[in-house]
């Protein structure tokens, strides 16, 4: 047998992804190996003897160079015979500082870390996380790159980057010898779009470097660090050597990050037993140790292995937890591809969009998916509105705003002019002016014209090679009349000197104002403390453009009243055989359309055309005291020679009711009124005259339409608001409607 429901189920987008038992024995488990140590520490003289049950001689180059630079001995030994639980519950006693946490965790070993995650779970994980996050104000991190290494989009998509909110911009290349030119290319574009966007380009550390002592980049973050000495030196490094770098970074004013996360150990081969939590514990206190700022982690472009497991994406909160807990700013992942289910990449995104991380994504792609040369991102160009709608929902800063298809036109076509202009004052090879305006309107790499890549290389060799650096770009800006654009790059290279972007966690606010972990500290202490979303960012949140002033939802239904329905007195209770159409306080008046756009008038047409074929009259009578569909037919009903009664609401929900029936009771009900026709009406008008007469009916079919509640609530409140707004205290009327149905 075969189950159609998991056939179904089996083609859902989650079951794309791959799942897996645990093997610590491969390193493929997410906390808690059999084989990770139990947390230990003996100091002797000064110097520890002994971590997570290894004795000194048996330290490998991780656990010396943690041992010797990452633990404040000063605080170890309190620390460690402090019971893990109880550090745990500090994390989350909205009583117990940061400082203090801070204070203790600085004496823990990697296992000891990891010990004080096990008592968690994931909320109580994302309290500690908000309130040992470093800085005060979160912010967001973007990608922006192209297959194409167009510069112009380049320099377009950054600006726009720049000007929904984020906070720091990365760039990459397909083609290394690309580098000096895309770094270029994004200086220039998030200089357009706001001054003060921290830049990076992410390739191989030397030329890394040299980019930044060109002063075309502002920080550097791929300093990766991994958790076992094998990996280390597969990776080409030593703790030693990438503190020898960090140092060369920051000596030079360019803002240090390094890079780890779960799950890197196991891909390469070299996980030895242990856990990936246990492991990225051990990177995050030789990142400390090295004296980075900060740490790119949350398992990164490794992500969908801690996610195949159990308890991954916990395990990935915890890493982030960890790193604020050292102190260290945290880019928190949700950069690479990692789920094909919306779904689960949205729940897995909660863990740090809700607590907030000093950078929510260290890498959102501020680009078409397939223009993503980190490999896709996880949330992409096309995912902004959904984003904008998550921060408006939830209150919720997550570094992003809202900004409209003008502000994007306007600041994409000033980047792409800007980098034009650079080009032709250069001698770069030339970008043409259909390149600015592909650039401007386009969407990705497929919407722009092909360049020479030939020409392109050669020169930004020469570019690399040669003496040119930041100033010349700025002095070919200004000259070509793009001063602020200069102008901000210049401040740039002011700042870099000034250095205060090196401290821990900053990044600029507007007009060059740094926010770092010094001023601007997390003081989250429960409620009503801490950061919160209020005032000219909250309105900035709430601003999306899609979002209509509530009038606009109102006014596309009301017309001009027909003169031929004019009310003649009291409404009198009937005797013959015949029909009333009852209508709600507002129809014709306030209102004239239903929520459809169907003219009242058309719809008392259709409605009396069918009363007549079956030969019957119709009254129409006005009801003020209620807007109630229920009560509207229900009155009518009580009017009725027959006893049967159409109501109708203004908006065009309809009701057959019947003289006797309970009020909420009914012989047929039209709740669906956006998708009534007018042929509805008119069979409704012929059900009722059969009802009236006693005759064998067949209730009217009309379409389903599961989202039209969704669609149309809005209206549907506004427009029953309206119809409220006009009941007055007084018995129906009798309306005389000055039109004959042919029969
Ligand atoms: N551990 C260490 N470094 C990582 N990177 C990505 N994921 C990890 C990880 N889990 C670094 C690598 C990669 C860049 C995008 O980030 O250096 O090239
Ligand atoms: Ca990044």
């Amino acid at each position: 047998m075969q189950s159609k429901r998991f056939q179904i189920l089996a083609e859902r987008e989650i079951n794309q992804e791959t799942f897996v038992e645990p093997w610590p024995e491969a390193g493929l488990v997410v906390t808690d190996s059999p084989y990770d140590p139990q947390p230990s520490l003996r100091i002797e003289a000064g110097q520890v003897v002994e971590m997570d049950g290894k004795e000194r001689a048996d330290f490998d180059s991780l656990d010396l160079f943690i041992a010797g630079h990452a633990l404040d001995l000063a605080v170890a030994e309190e620390a460690m015979a402090t019971p893990s639980q109880q550090i745990a519950h500090m994390l989350v006693d909205i009583n117990v500082s940061h400082q203090e946490v801070r204070r203790l965790v600085a004496g823990c070993t990697p296992a000891k870390l990891c010990d004080i995650i096990r008592h968690m779970n994931v909320l109580e994980m994302m309290v500690g996380l908000g309130k040992m996050r470093v800085r005060r104000t979160p912010a967001n991190q973007a990608h922006v790159t192209n297959w194409r290494e167009h510069p112009a989009l380049l320099a377009a998509d950054a600006a726009e980057a720049a000007l929904r909110g984020f906070a720091e911009v990365e760039t990459t290349v397909r083609v290394a010898r690309n580098a000096p030119f895309n770094a270029l290319a994004i200086l220039i574009g998030t200089q357009t779009g706001r001054g003060g966007v921290l830049t990076q380009c992410a390739v191989e550390e030397a030329l890394g470097l040299k980019i930044a002592m060109k002063g075309l980049t502002s920080y550097a973050e791929t300093l990766s660090v991994y958790g076992t000495e094998r990996t280390f030196v597969d990776g080409d490094d030593t703790p030693w050597s990438k503190a020898f770098l960090a140092s060369a970074y920051a000596s030079r004013g360019v803002k240090v990050r390094f890079t780890s996360g779960t799950g890197s150990e196991a891909l390469m081969g070299n996980a030895e037993q242990c856990s990936m939590l246990y492991l990225e514990a051990r990177c995050l206190l030789v990142t400390k140790g090295a004296g980075s700022q900060g740490v790119q982690n949350g398992s990164i472009s490794c992500i969908a292995l801690p996610e195949s497991l159990p308890g991954g994406v916990r395990a990935v909160l915890a890493e982030n937890l960890i790193a604020s807990m050292l102190g260290l700013e945290c880019a928190s992942g949700n950069d690479a591809l990692a789920s094909h289910s919306q779904i689960r990449k949205t729940a897995k995104l909660m863990c740090q969009f809700i607590p907030g991380t000093d950078f929510i994504h260290s890498g959102y792609s501020a680009v078409p998916k397939r223009d993503n040369l980190f490999g896709g991102g996880n949330y992409d160009a096309e995912d902004f509105d959904d984003y904008n709608v998550l921060q408006r929902d939830m209150q919720i800063d997550a570094g992003l705003r809202p900004i409209t298809e003008e502000q994007a036109l306007a600041i994409r076509q000033q980047a792409a002019q800007a980098i034009q202009a650079v080009y032709a004052e250069l001698d770069f090879p030339p970008i043409s002016d259909e390149e600015v305006e592909a650039a401007t309107t386009g969407h990705s790499s497929d919407d722009m014209p092909e360049r020479d890549i030939i020409a392109d290389l050669a020169a930004a060799d020469q570019f690399l090679a040669g003496e040119q650096n930041m100033l010349t770009i700025i002095s070919a800006l200004q000259k070509r009349g793009f001063a602020q654009t200069a102008g901000n790059i210049l401040e740039m290279g002011r700042q870099r000197v000034a250095g205060d972007y090196l401290q821990p966690s900053a990044i600029f606010d507007r007009d060059f104002h740094v926010l770092s972990g010094i001023n601007d500290v997390n003081d989250y202490a429960g409620p009503g403390t801490g950061y919160r979303v209020e005032n000219g960012r909250w309105e900035e949140i709430q601003r999306i453009p899609q979002a209509k002033p509530p009038y606009d939802f109102v006014d596309a239904q009301v017309g001009k009243p027909t003169e031929k329905l004019v009310e003649i007195g009291p409404a009198k209770a009937g005797t013959r055989p015949e029909v009333i159409v009852a209508v709600g306080p507002a129809f014709n008046k306030a209102l004239t359309r239903t929520i459809g756009g169907l003219e009242h008038e058309d719809v008392l047409k259709a409605i009396l055309t069918g009363v007549a074929s079956e030969g019957l009259v119709a009254r129409v009578v006005k009801v003020y005291a209620s807007s109630d569909c229920a009560a509207i037919g229900h009155l009518g009903a009580q009017l009725s020679g027959s006893g049967i009664a159409i109501g109708l609401q203004s908006r065009g929900t309809a009701v057959i009711h019947k003289r006797g029936l309970a009020r909420l009771n009914n012989l047929e009900l039209f709740p669906m009124s956006p998708l009534l026709t007018l042929e509805h009406y008119e069979a409704m008008g012929r059900n009722a005259a059969r009802y009236a007469q006693g005759l064998p009916v067949k209730p009217v079919a009309v379409k389903i339409d599961n989202w039209a509640r969704l669609k149309l609530i809005v209206k549907t409140a506004l427009l029953h608001r309206r119809e409220t707004e006009q009941i007055e205290d007084r018995p129906p009327a009798e309306l005389a409607f000055d039109w004959e149905p042919e029969v």
